[in-house]
Formats: structure tokens, sequence, C-alpha cells
């Protein structure tokens, strides 16, 4: 066990695989009871196996974070079943590439929607269960294109930056209710969407997604005295700037 997170409830968004999947498996081996959500019930069912199978605890609520009513139907059911939210990771985001020129509004409009409207939907919610517990973190997963520009990326590095406006605006609005926000800001993770992104790149240089739980579980160690914006998580092979 990395800390104990004892009897701690986390919702994971985008826990059918990937990066959400190594968060997820990890805070439930860390004994946070951890709420996988996704659109994929055959995926998280699998995860939720997985969890049990190692003795750790949790609960599958399938939703698609483009439909505002599956987020609130989702922050419900999560309030009536367990009563309280500690810990949300906004992880669940997608991924389409190509040339600005060519680009589709519709393929554009599929980014935003998942990517900014989706995470700014489930931050209103969590911040509704947190502000009366009077505690709370809540940690959205961005990108290295959060801060940088790639060719052939633009609408989904347009994303990335607003989660970090969203990030460090209600970073700042949460603090008086003891409620943190922080971002992750990972380059190149081994998982399909990095595959799909990046083909040219040598998977076994990838960031493995327990990198990234490991980042979330350090944030997660912190006493509430201390204050963490961004963490940057790079390719070792990569440069940082
Ligand atoms: N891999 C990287 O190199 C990398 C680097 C920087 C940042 N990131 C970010 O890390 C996050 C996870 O990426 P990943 O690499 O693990 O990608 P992935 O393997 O493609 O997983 C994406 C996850 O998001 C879920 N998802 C997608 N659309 C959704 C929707 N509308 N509603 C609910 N869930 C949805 C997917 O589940 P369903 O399809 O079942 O819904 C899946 O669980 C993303 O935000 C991504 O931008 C990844």
């Amino acid at each position: 066990m990395y800390i104990d997170l004892k009897n701690r409830v986390a919702l994971v968004t985008g826990a059918s695989r990937g990066i959400g999947r190594g968060i997820s498996l990890m805070l439930a081996d860390s004994g946070v009871h951890v709420i996988l959500t996704a659109r994929s019930m055959d995926k998280l069912q699998k995860v939720k196996e997985e969890i049990t199978s190692r003795g750790g605890n949790a609960t599958v609520i399938p939703a698609d974070i483009a439909k505002e009513q599956d987020i609130k139907t989702l922050f419900k059911i999560i309030m009536d079943k367990f009563g309280r939210l500690d810990i949300v990771i906004n992880n669940a985001g997608i991924g389409i590439w190509g040339n600005l020129v060519d680009f589709s509004i519709e393929d554009f409009d599929k980014i935003m929607n998942i990517n900014v409207r989706g995470t700014y939907l489930c931050c209103q919610q969590a911040m509704k269960m947190m502000i009366p517990q009077k505690n709370g973190y809540i940690i959205n997963i961005s990108s290295v294109v959060g801060f940088k520009g790639y060719p052939n990326q633009s609408a989904y590095t347009a994303s990335k930056h607003a989660i970090m406006g969203l990030t460090k605006s209600l970073a700042v609005e949460a603090q008086e209710h003891n409620i943190r926000i922080s971002a992750i800001l990972p380059g190149g993770v081994e998982t399909d969407l990095s595959f799909k992104a990046r083909p040219d790149l040598d998977r076994s240089l990838l960031i493995l997604p327990e990198d990234i739980a490991k980042t979330v579980l350090y944030l997660l160690s912190l006493s509430d005295r201390a204050m963490v914006d961004q963490i940057f998580v790079r390719r070792m092979s990569s440069s940082p700037f």
C-alpha cells in the first residue's frame, strides 16, 4: 500500500482503460472505494473485477460525460449511495488529430464537449458535494499540450489549455472551502490514445499509467496545508520545452 486512504470515496472518469484504469487500481490498492465511470460497461466491469480480486472496493456507474444529464445522474447516484465524495479524478478525454485547415467543426465540438464541457460539469457537480463537506480534492488530467503546442493537435491542444484555465481559476475559488484542485500534465503515456496520436514513438519509452497513478497518490499524500497547482510528467526521452 502506497498511502492509507482507507474509506475515502473517489470518482475516476475514463476508468475503463489507460490512465484512468491505472489510477483506479492504485487508489483501490490504497483503501479507497473507487467509483468507476466511462461509457463502456463491459470494460468497467473488468476493471471492477480486477480491483475486487486484489481485495479492493469499486462501484461501476456508466456515464457519457458529453451528456449533462448523465453527469447529473452519476453524481446523484453517488450522493444517494455514499453521501460523500472525497476525491474526483477528471481523466476522461478524447483526441482527434489532423491539420487545422481540414479539421471538421463536428470533431472540434466533440473534443470540446468531452474534454472541456464534460470536465467543467464534473467539477461543478463535485464542488456542490464538496463545499458542504468543507473538504475534497479534484485532480484534472490535462496534458503536455496544456502548455506546449504540437502540429496536427490544435483542437486537442486548445481543450487541454482550457482545462488549465479551468483548474487555475477553480483552485483559487475553492480554497476558502478547503477544497484543492490540481492538474497533472502528462506527456506520452502508454495507452490507446497515445498510440493513435503518436504511432512514431517507441512504446517502450512511454510513461506507464502507473507513473501517473503514483503522481495522483503523491498529491493526495500531502497535508491540506500544501497546495500543488500542476505537475508536468514528461517522457525521459523528451525535451522539457
Ligand atoms: N496517453 C497519453 O499520452 C496522454 C498524455 C497526456 C494526457 N492524456 C490524457 O489522459 C486522459 C486519459 O487518456 P488515456 O491515454 O488513458 O486514453 P484512453 O486509453 O483512450 O482512455 C480514455 C478514457 O476516457 C473515457 N472516455 C472517453 N470519452 C468519454 C465520454 N464521452 N464519457 C465518459 N468517458 C469517456 C474512455 O472510456 P469509454 O470509451 O469507455 O467511454 C476511456 O476510459 C485523457 O484526458 C487524455 O487526454 C493522455
